[in-house]
């Protein structure tokens, strides 16, 4: 494993850890190649549902969801705890049934999961939006590894030095496309915002949990980004989070807007991107559907 650090001609400054050919985020723990074989030889339950999804898509939302439905209560649960991030041995003494989450691409995710063990739901969301989202996030937590402008987040983002995905964006969806297992249920940002309710059904029926329709329309309305945003600012601060936000909890709740890239964009910024996805989507046959506003 190494660390990079490199300074572009704008000055921007990446730090990240790099194994096997992948860019990681510094905070996946230690040496890389130990947590990864951890995470693949990860001992799976079967009602384990893992949140497998790109940062800055909607982890939050997608897991106070999940949570809600599965505790059968209203009551926010907060950030989750990652398997490339967070304390094995915390995880593995977690109660059934555990909610967790993973930025990795597919590829590195446990092995028993590939042979259909748990479930995996995924968030996919416009990648303009997840970029600014996400290059706000930088600016806001110093120690993520980027500091810089826009336009430099942007070039790395779409390279395959993009380390919150072990790669571009497009070569990550490229991997969830290829798995294989029925256990798996992938919903879109924006029609999880649009149809809430009926996103809120089916994640229950895959989750098969027979709640009555009083409970899944509670659930639809405290899901709402105002009243998530307003429980996040109410949560303790923790101790896991201090040394990348004076707050002590990660910040997340920013717009949860669709369509916001235009205010960050350039138009110059936006034609190149819509060649290069095409570009992408056609040279991967990515099946994602691209009509993204
Ligand atoms: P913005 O920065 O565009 O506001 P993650 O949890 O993966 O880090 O994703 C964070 C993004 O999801 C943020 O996007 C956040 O506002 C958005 N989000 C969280 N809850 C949401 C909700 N209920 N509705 C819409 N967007 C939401």
């Amino acid at each position: 494993m190494d660390l990079v650090t490199i300074v572009d001609e704008q000055n921007n400054k990446y730090t990240y850890k790099r194994y096997k050919g992948y860019p990681f985020l510094q905070e996946v723990v230690g040496n890389v190649r130990d947590r990864l074989e951890e995470v693949a030889n990860f001992n799976v339950r079967e009602d384990d549902v893992l949140i497998g999804i790109f940062p800055k898509s909607g982890t939050h939302w997608l897991l106070n969801t999940i949570l809600m439905l599965r505790s059968g209560s209203l009551k926010y649960h907060g950030t989750g705890l990652g398997i490339e991030f967070d304390d094995l041995k915390k995880i593995e003494d977690m109660p059934s049934p555990r909610t967790l989450v993973s930025h990795l691409r597919y590829r590195f995710l446990p092995e028993q999961m590939k042979l259909g063990k748990g479930k995996i739901v995924t968030l996919t969301r416009n990648p303009k939006d997840l970029v600014v989202s996400m290059h706000h996030m930088m600016q806001k937590m110093g120690d993520l590894g980027y500091q810089g402008n826009f336009e430099g987040f942007l070039k790395r983002f779409i390279s395959e030095e993009c380390f919150l995905g072990n790669g571009s964006w497009f070569s990550w969806i490229k991997d969830m496309e290829e798995w294989k297992t029925p256990n798996f249920l992938c919903l879109s940002y924006h029609d999880l915002k649009q149809n809430t309710f009926a996103n809120v059904v089916k994640l229950a029926k895959f989750l098969e949990l027979d709640h009555d329709e009083e409970f899944l329309r509670s659930v639809s309305e405290n899901i709402q980004f105002d009243k998530l945003k307003e429980s996040h600012e109410k949560t303790a601060p923790n101790d896991r989070w201090k040394h990348m936000s004076e707050e002590g909890r990660l910040p997340i709740y920013r717009k949860g807007k669709v369509g916001d890239w235009k205010n960050t964009f350039t138009v110059a910024q936006n034609e190149k991107f819509d060649r290069l996805f095409r570009e992408k989507v056609e040279e991967l046959g990515l099946k994602i559907d691209t009509k993204f506003e």
